[in-house]
C-alpha cells in the first residue's frame, strides 16, 4: 500500500520541470580546471604564516583575553530517540535486507548548551545524537518546535543536529530519495522518536543550566581506528603525510575534548566510523560512540538506569570519511577458496574479483558473530582515553559565545581557489565505487550492485521508471576524473535523491571552535579543513594562537563524502560518493573560512545564504504498514511466559525468557523500558537493569502474520560481580487487538537465583 504524506505534487509538472532543467544544462559550459595536484592546497606552510602574523595582532588578542569571559551558562541533558525496534529498516549499511527485530540498546540525544553569563542571548547547543546522519528536514522541525517553546533562544543559526554515525539504528528519518529506498520509504514514528527525544535533551540541558567553567584537552586513543582506504591516502601529498606521522599517520588518534566539569560531563571528537556491529546485526544499537557514552555515564552513576543519569557523556564524531572501527583489518571470508581468510586486494577490496566477501574485522572478531564484542572494545578506548584527557592538565576556556549558519547550495556553486583561479562544483553525482560499498559494509546502497536485485525492492520498483538521467558532458567533466553511476543531481523524482543545499556551520565557545560538516570528510579532508579555520581564526584576529578547532558530522544535512582532491582521484567508496565533484573540499574550506569574521567578538552584518532547502517531507512515499492486530494463542494471553527462567544461574550464563507478546510498534516506551530486571530486596523487587543495559537483549519474532500471535524474548547475560540473590525478569508489552484500542500489559517470569 503507497501512503503519501500531505499533498501529492502532480507527476506532469515533476517531469516537466525535470525536462527543463536537464535541457538548461545541456547549453552549459562547465570550467574545467586542470590542476596539479601535488602542489595544490599543501597546507605545510601555515605554521609560518602564523609565525609571521604581525604582532600587534597577538598584542590585540592577549590584551583582549584579559578582559575575556571564563565564566559560562552551562547545561546538559539526555534523552531517548529510538524509533520502532520492530519491522522497520535499520540506517547506516542501507541494506534493505537489515529489518530491525529488537533491541540491544537505546538511541539517545545528548545536548549540550553553552551561553555567556552576561547576554543570554550569546548561546550555542549542539546535539550529539545515536543516529547515522544529520538531516536538514528533521532539524527543521526540531527547530520549529524550540522555536515555540524558547522564542528566539535556540535558533538555526546557534542549534546543531550532529551524529554519532552510528549504523545500528532505526531508520526512514531522512528527508531524500536515495536513503529511503532501503528504508521503505519514510517512517513517520522514526521521525518523532528522533524530533520528541532532541526536544526533550534540549528542556533537560536548559533546565540544567548553570554557571561554570569550560577546559579543553586532547589525548590519544590507542587501537581505536584504521584507515579503510589507505591507498588513496596514500595519493596525498608526501610532505603533507610527513606532518602527521606521529599523530596516527593515515588515521587522526588524538581525541579532543571540552571539558564541562568533573560533575557534569564533556563533549569528546574522534573519527572512528560507527560499524563496529555487522550489517547481519537487526538488534536496534548505538555501535561504539552510544556504548562509549554508556560505559562512561554508567562508570558515574553506576546505580543510574542508562539515560536517567545526570552526567553526560558525549562521543561526537569526527573527520570520520576513511575510519573503520574494524581494527584488525579487511579479510576475504571466501570459505572454499584459496584465499579464504586471506587480507582483501588492498586497491580494490575485493576478494576473488568481487567486493561481497571482504569483511573487516574488529578486534573481538570470532568472539560473536555479530560484532558486538568488538564494539565494547572499541568504546573502551575511547573511554580510556576520554577518563586519561578528564585526570589530566586541561587548558582553560576563554572568550565570547559566537555561531554562524548559512544554506549553501553545492550543486554548481563558483568560488575562488587560494590562487586567484575560479573553480566550480557539480550538480550531485555518485561513481562506480559507490556500487562497491566499504570493507565496514559491501554496497552501501544494495540496488546498484547487480541489475536484477534492484527488482527486490518495492519502493526501487516504484522510482525506477524514472531511473537517474544520463549525464550530459559537462556533467561527465565536471565530475572527472569520476565515472558517474548515478546522477542523483538530476534525479527529482518523486522528490530530490540527494540534497543539493547543505549547511554550513560554526560554534565559537571562547577559543574553541566546533565546525559541523553536512558530510563525512576523510581524515587528511578533516586536517585541511581544520588547519584552514584555525588559520583564518588567527590571522583576522578572532581568536589568538590558542584557537582550537574541531570538525563534527556527518551534521545538520547528509551530503555524504568529502575527499581531498589526490584521494578523489583514486576514486575509492570516499571519492566516488564525494557528490559534488573533485573541488567539493575547496569549496568548503572557500565557504568555512569566509565566515570566520563572523564569530568575532563584534561581528558586523550577517553572512549572505543561499535559500534554504524546499521541505521534502510531505511528498515522502511510506510504503511502511502500520500494526493490523495482535493476538494470543488460544488459551493464552500476553505477557504469559512460554519458557522460564531456569532456577539458578552464576555470572556469565543467560537468563533466557519467553513471553506471549505484541508488536513493540504499538508503544515505542520511550524513557522507558521493554524490560526489567528485578531483585528482591527486603522483600520487595527492585529494577536493577533496564532494556539499554547492554547485558540484556529484547527480540521479538512474528510466529503468524494471520492470527497476530507473535513471541517476545528477553536475555540477561549476567555480568561479573552481580551481587549473589532472588531475581526475576519483567516484560512489558502493548497489544493492538482488531477493534478497539491499544493496552499495556505485563509478564513476569518465575524466579531465580544468582549465585557468587
Ligand atoms: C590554482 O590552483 C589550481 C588547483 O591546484 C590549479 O589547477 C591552477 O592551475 C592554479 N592556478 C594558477 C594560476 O596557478
Ligand atoms: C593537543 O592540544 C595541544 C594543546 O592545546 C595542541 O598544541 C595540540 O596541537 C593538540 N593536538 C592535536 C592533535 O590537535
Ligand atoms: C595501489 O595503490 C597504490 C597507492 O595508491 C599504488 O601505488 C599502486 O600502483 C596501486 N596498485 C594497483 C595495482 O593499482
Ligand atoms: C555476520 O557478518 C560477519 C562479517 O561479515 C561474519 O563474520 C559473521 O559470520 C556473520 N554472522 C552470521 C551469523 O552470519
Ligand atoms: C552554473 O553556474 C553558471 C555560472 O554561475 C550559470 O551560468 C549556470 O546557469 C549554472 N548552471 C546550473 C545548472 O545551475
Ligand atoms: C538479469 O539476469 C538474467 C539472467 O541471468 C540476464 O539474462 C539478464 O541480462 C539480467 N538483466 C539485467 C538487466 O542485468
Ligand atoms: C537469548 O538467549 C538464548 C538462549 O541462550 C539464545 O538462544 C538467543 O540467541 C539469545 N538471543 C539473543 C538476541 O542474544
Ligand atoms: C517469588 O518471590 C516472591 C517474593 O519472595 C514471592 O512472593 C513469590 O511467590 C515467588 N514466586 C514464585 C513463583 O515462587
Amino acid at each position: 500500500m503507497i501512503r503519501r504524506h500531505g499533498s501529492c505534487p502532480t507527476i506532469v509538472i515533476t517531469v516537466a520541470l525535470h525536462v527543463l532543467s536537464w535541457l538548461t544544462w545541456l547549453n552549459i559550459t562547465v570550467l574545467r580546471i586542470y590542476t596539479d595536484s601535488r602542489r595544490f592546497l599543501s597546507l605545510s606552510h601555515l605554521p609560518r604564516m602564523v609565525r609571521l602574523l604581525p604582532s600587534f595582532l597577538l598584542l590585540a588578542a592577549s590584551v583582549h583575553n584579559a578582559v575575556a569571559q571564563t565564566q559560562y551558562l552551562l547545561g546538559l541533558g539526555i534523552a531517548d530517540i529510538t524509533g520502532p525496534v520492530t519491522e522497520t529498516n535499520m540506517m547506516g549499511y542501507a541494506s534493505l535486507g537489515q529489518t530491525d527485530s529488537g533491541l540491544h540498546q537505546r538511541q539517545r540525544a545528548r545536548a549540550f548548551i553553552v551561553g555567556e553569563t552576561g547576554n543570554t542571548a550569546n548561546r550555542i547547543v549542539f546535539i550529539n545524537a545515536d543516529i547515522a546522519m544529520g538531516d536538514t528536514g528533521i532539524r527543521r522541525a526540531i527547530l520549529a518546535k524550540l522555536a515555540a517553546k524558547y522564542g528566539s533562544l535556540y535558533t538555526a543559526q546557534n542549534f546543531a543536529l550532529s551524529s554519532t554515525h552510528q549504523h545500528s539504528g532505526v531508520g526512514g528519518y531522512l528527508e531524500n530519495l536515495l536513503p529511503q529506498l532501503t528504508a521503505l520509504g519514510f517512517v513517520q514514528a522514526t521521525y518523532d522518536a528522533i524530533v520528541q527525544g532532541v526536544v526533550l535533551a534540549v528542556d533537560r540541558a536548559h533546565a540544567s543550566l548553570k554557571t561554570g567553567t569550560l577546559s579543553i584537552g586532547n589525548g590519544t586513543v590507542v587501537g581505536g581506528n584504521r584507515n579503510r582506504s589507505p591507498t588513496a591516502y596514500l595519493a596525498n601529498p608526501a610532505s603533507e603525510r610527513a606532518l602527521y606521522t606521529n599523530q596516527g599517520d593515515d588515521q587522526d588518534t588524538t581525541m579532543s575534548l571540552l571539558n564541562f566539569g568533573a560533575d557534569r560531563g564533556f563533549l569528546s571528537f574522534f573519527a572512528v566510523h560507527g560499524t563496529s556491529i555487522y550489517e547481519n546485526n537487526t538488534l536496534i544499537s548505538t555501535d561504539n560512540k552510544g556504548m562509549a557514552a554508556y560505559l562512561y555515564e554508567a562508570s558515574v552513576e553506576p546505580n543510574a538506569m542508562p539515560g536517567a543519569n545526570t552526567f553526560v557523556a558525549g562521543f561526537a564524531q569526527a573527520n570520520v570519511g576513511d575510519t573503520s572501527p574494524n581494527t584488525l583489518g579487511a579479510f576475504c571470508e571466501s570459505p572454499g577458496q584459496p584465499f579464504d581468510g586471506q587480507p582483501c586486494q588492498a586497491n580494490t577490496s575485493t576478494c576473488g574479483g568481487t567486493v561481497q566477501q571482504c569483511h573487516g574485522r574488529g578486534p573481538g572478531f570470532r568472539l560473536d558473530p555479530y560484532g558486538f564484542h568488538s564494539n565494547t572494545m572499541i568504546a573502551q578506548t575511547q573511554v580510556d582515553a576520554a577518563k586519561s584527557i578528564m585526570g589530566g592538565k586541561l587548558s582553560p576556556v576563554s572568550g565570547t559565545v559566537r555561531s554562524v549558519h548559512i544554506y549553501l547550495k553545492m550543486a554548481n556553486h563558483t568560488f575562488t581557489l587560494p590562487n586567484g583561479t575560479t573553480a566550480m562544483t557539480c550538480p550531485a553525482a555518485m561513481g562506480y565505487s559507490f556500487a562497491g560499498g566499504t570493507t565496514d559494509g559491501p554496497g552501501a546502497f544494495d540496488f546498484v550492485q547487480g541489475d536484477n536485485s534492484t527488482s527486490q525492492n518495492p519502493l526501487w520498483e516504484i522510482v525506477k521508471g524514472a531511473v537517474t538521467p544520463s549525464p550530459s558532458a559537462a556533467q561527465i567533466a565536471c565530475h572527472a576524473p569520476k565515472p558517474i553511476l548515478l546522477n542523483t543531481g538530476y534525479a527529482t523524482f518523486p522528490y530530490s535523491w540527494s540534497p543539493d543545499t547543505v549547511d554550513i556551520q560554526m560554534l565559537k565557545v571562547g577559543n574553541f571552535v566546533m565546525a559541523l560538516i553536512p558530510g563525512e570528510l576523510t581524515t587528511m579532508a578533516g586536517r585541511r579543513l581544520r588547519n584552514a579555520i584555525r588559520a583564518a581564526l588567527i590571522s583576522q584576529g578572532v581568536i589568538d594562537n590558542s584557537a582550537y578547532v574541531v570538525v563534527s558530522g556527518p551534521a545538520n544535512t547528509y551530503g555524504h563524502y568529502i575527499t581531498t582532491r589526490e584521494e578523489y582521484a583514486i576514486q575509492r567508496y570516499e571519492g566516488a560518493s564525494t557528490l559534488f565533484g573533485p573541488y567539493t573540499l575547496e569549496a568548503y574550506i572557500d565557504k568555512y573560512t569566509s565566515l570566520v569574521p563572523f564569530l568575532a567578538d563584534s561581528p558586523s552584518g550577517t553572512p549572505a545564504s543561499d535559500a534554504a532547502p524546499p521541505a521534502l517531507q510531505s511528498s515522502a512515499i511510506s510504503l511502511q504498514t502500520g500494526v493490523v492486530f495482535d493476538a494470543a494463542p488460544i488459551g493464552k494471553s500476553f505477557g504469559n511466559v512460554l519458557v522460564d527462567a531456569a532456577k539458578t544461574y552464576t555470572a556469565g550464563q543467560t537468563v533466557s525468557v519467553q513471553f506471549v507478546g505484541a508488536t513493540p510498534r504499538n508503544n515505542l516506551r520511550l524513557e522507558g523500558t521493554f524490560l526489567s530486571v528485578q531483585q528482591l530486596a527486603s522483600g520487595a523487587w527492585k529494577a536493577v537493569r533496564s532494556d539499554s543495559h547492554p547485558s540484556t537483549t529484547y527480540q521479538w519474532v512474528r510466529v503468524n502474520t494471520i492470527l497476530g500471535t507473535s513471541t517476545v524474548t528477553l536475555n540477561w547475560t549476567i555480568e561479573a560481580g552481580t551481587p549473589a540473590g532472588t531475581y526475576r525478569i519483567q516484560y512489558f508489552g502493548d497489544s493492538k487487538p482488531l477493534i478497539g484500542s491499544i493496552s499495556a500489559f505485563t509478564g513476569t517470569s518465575g524466579n531465580f537465583t544468582v549465585s557468587a
